[in-house]
This record gives structure tokens, sequence and C-alpha cells, in this order.
């Protein structure tokens, strides 16, 4: 019977850089935020301790992207970072495939670079240095955007949305993982409060978890789920689902 599915990514380990995230312990931190080079230099401890379900997140996307991936086209990581997601990928696809990843931080994408050797010679990896609002999605059948559309301003998200598509092969499917808010206020407060305990749990000190608050302010502006799904059917979505959702971060998949 359990032949039937592969299992493998429920045991995978992500490829993570070493260096420790204690930007916020003790100044001069980032503020505004800005994905820079220290920001880059720590990132991966940085957004594994930070976001809950990492590890889940990609797995599932990765479980997804195989699950819709039509042969001859390309799956695009906007948002890549230091290419964890696509490294992750690269090993459980066992064809070659065409990966793309997109980031606009060229610090970013000089780390992606280093962590994808391997992949690269399994796969046709292109890592582009744009803003997403730019690129085109064209002959993509999966698309993944973890955590990025949530730096954008309101108008380039809907923009890039649209972009994404009008990229689709029909059939194809978005992957989204976003922070979110709660509508309701008390519940709002509630959630902050279980996600900084879900920090502290990870090693981060209050002071640090108040001052990436305070940094993140205005630059990280996070919708409710219901206006995101919004966003998504304004751009063409109908079919849409959500896989995951802890404290405030949820993953929505939407079928073209
Ligand atoms: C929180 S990180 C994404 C994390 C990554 N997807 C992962 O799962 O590890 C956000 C990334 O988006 C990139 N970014 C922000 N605005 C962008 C834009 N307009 N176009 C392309 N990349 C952007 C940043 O440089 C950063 O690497």
């Amino acid at each position: 019977m359990s032949e039937q599915f592969n299992t493998e990514l429920f045991h995978a380990k992500l490829y993570l850089g070493p260096e420790k995230d204690e930007l916020f312990e003790t100044g001069p931190w980032p503020k505004p935020f800005v994905f820079n080079e220290d920001v880059v230099r720590v990132f991966d401890d940085m957004i594994s301790r930070s976001v809950p379900l990492y590890r889940e997140v990609l797995a599932c996307a990765a479980h997804w992207a195989k699950d819709y991936f039509q042969p001859g086209t390309r799956i695009i990581d906007i948002g890549c970072s230091t290419g964890t997601f696509l490294e992750l990928l690269g090993r459980f696809f066992k064809q070659p495939t065409a990966l793309v990843g997109i980031d606009n931080s060229q610090p970013m994408l000089e780390k992606a670079r280093q962590k994808l050797i391997e992949t690269q010679q399994i796969h046709q990896l292109e890592l582009i240095c744009a803003n997403a609002e730019n690129c085109s999605f064209e002959n993509s059948s999966v698309v993944v955007v973890n955590y990025t559309l949530q730096f954008l301003p309101l108008q380039a998200r809907q923009k890039l949305l649209n972009s994404i598509w009008e990229g689709l092969t029909p059939g194809g499917l978005l992957f989204l993982s976003e922070k979110v808010k709660s509508p309701h206020p008390q519940f709002q407060e509630t959630i902050t409060r279980h996600y900084e305990a879900f920090k502290a749990h990870n090693g981060y000190a209050c002071s640090e978890i108040e001052r990436k608050k305070e940094a993140l302010e205005d630059v990280l502006v996070p919708l409710t789920e219901a206006q995101q799904i919004e966003m998504l059917r304004a751009s063409g979505f109908s079919q849409i689902d959500s896989p995951l959702k802890l404290h405030n971060f949820i993953s929505l998949v939407a079928l073209k």
C-alpha cells in the first residue's frame, strides 16, 4: 500500500545555512527591515525559527508541485531567497525539470547559487535577479510564492497575482504562503501572543521579538485570509483552498 505514496519528503531535511540569527539581539539592526547582507547571512536560521511549520510548508509545496507540474513547463519560485525550496524540490523531482528562482536581492541569489550547485547538475536551473512585478511567468504550471507577496505594496500584489494567472498554463497551480491577520481584534491579539510564544520557544528573547516587530512595521503588511482570497479571485482564480495554517501564517493553493 505505502508503495503508492512518495513519503520521502516527510523525512527530508532542509539545507539551511549554519549562521545563527542574533541580528536583533544587539544593535544596530535593520530598521526598517531590509533584505541586506546582514539579513542574508543569517536568513536561513531567521526564517526557520520565525515561520511556523516552515519545513512542513516547503515539503507540502513540493508535494503540490509534483501533483500539478506539467512536463515541458517551468516551476517558478518567486522570492526564492537562498534557494532552500528549489534545493528541496530538486531532490524530489527525479526527472530533469526547468526550475526558476526569482529574487530582487543579489546577495540572496549568491547564497542560492552556492546551495544549488548539485541541483543545477540535474535540472535546468535559472536564477533571476529582478522585481517579480516585472517578470513574465509564461509556460509555468507551478508558481510558488512563499512569504514574499506580503512585502509588496498592495497594488503591486494584485498586479503580480494577475501576471501569475496570465503566465500559468491551464490546470496550473499557485502555491502561496503569507503572514495574515485576524479580522477580529481579540483573536488577532491572541494569535499574536501565540506566535510570539512560538518565537520565544525557538530561542528569541522578548527584546528581539519586539525589535523585529518594530522593524517590520509598514514593511510587511499582512492582509486577512479573506482579503487574500479576494485578491486571488480578482486575478481569475476560483478554485482555492488552504492546506496549512498555524498561528498567523497560512498557505493557499489556487488553480488556473
Ligand atoms: C521572506 S523571504 C522568502 C522566503 C522564501 N520563499 C523561503 O521560503 O525560504 C522574501 C524574499 O522575497 C524577496 N523579495 C522581496 N520583494 C521582492 C520583489 N518585489 N521581487 C522579487 N523578490 C522580492 C526578498 O529579497 C526575500 O528574499
